[in-house]
């Protein structure tokens, strides 16, 4: 797995442009929906309840590409990921952010660190027989009270069927529905776990965001982030 990102620690972004092409939309347009999703997050789960900081964990960041959108989303944001190659690309790129490479074996961090820590696209790169393990090591780094995140791709939804059948490095991929994840967390140990799809329309603007949140429940669109509480 470490081989396979690292080989793409310089076109990464190009790669996953080619496999949404058809789409119209660009790379830009998944990431900033994807940011907004996780500042979203932060308000309606209080986790600056009382002013504290906020410090944020980004899993399998890869070369750090969400990285520019989260500008004041938290007070501290580390990043890791089990590819060197990509890390190193991340951190030359994002100075403001604390890397480190990690293992698949764990993270390399302290009990209860984060206040949030998140997984986008990562958990259909991992074997499903460390799903469990993958959880458990994300609840351990979030301190009780805090927050859990994954987002993955929507596997009912066509239109992600054919990017991720298109992206080079997503040959490997076992995607999980949005059911699978809720009860991988609920396995592991969170509580008041909660799902949403998005990025169903085409359209950053405010009025199409809110008709998405209406149809959040629903498997349409071409993402979803599951959520929950330690
Ligand atoms: C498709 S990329 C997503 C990168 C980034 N999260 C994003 O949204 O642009 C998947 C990343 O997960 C990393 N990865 C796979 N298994 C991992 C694991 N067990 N722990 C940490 N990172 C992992 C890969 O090295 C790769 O960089």
């Amino acid at each position: 797995m470490a081989e396979l990102f690292d080989s793409y620690k310089s076109n990464y972004g190009e790669a996953v442009e080619g496999s949404i092409r058809f789409s119209g939309l660009s790379h830009d347009f998944f990431l900033v929906a994807k940011t907004d999703l996780l500042r979203r997050l932060v308000v309606e789960r209080k986790l600056r309840q009382g002013g504290s900081a906020v410090r944020a964990l980004d899993v399998g960041c890869g070369v750090g590409s969400l990285h520019p959108y989260l500008d004041g989303a938290f007070d501290s944001l580390d990043g890791c990921d089990v590819s060197q190659e990509s890390i190193l690309h991340a951190s030359q790129h994002n100075p403001r952010v604390a890397y480190r490479t990690c293992s698949t074996q764990g993270l390399p961090y302290e009990d209860g660190t984060f206040d949030l820590a998140f997984a986008s696209c990562v958990v259909h790169h991992v074997p499903s027989s460390s799903w469990l393990d993958f959880f458990l090591e994300m609840r351990r780094v979030v301190r009780p009270g805090g927050v859990a995140c994954i987002i993955e791709h929507n596997p009912y939804n066509p239109l992600t069927r054919l990017a991720v059948f298109r992206c080079p490095f997503d040959h490997d991929a076992v995607l999980l529905n949005a059911a699978n994840a809720a009860s991988l967390f609920h396995k592991t140990g969170f509580r008041d776990i909660r799902s949403e799809h998005f990025l169903l329309l085409p359209s950053a603007k405010p009025l199409a965001r809110r008709v998405e949140r209406v149809f959040a429940p629903l498997p349409l669109g071409a993402q979803y982030a599951c959520s929950a509480h330690v």
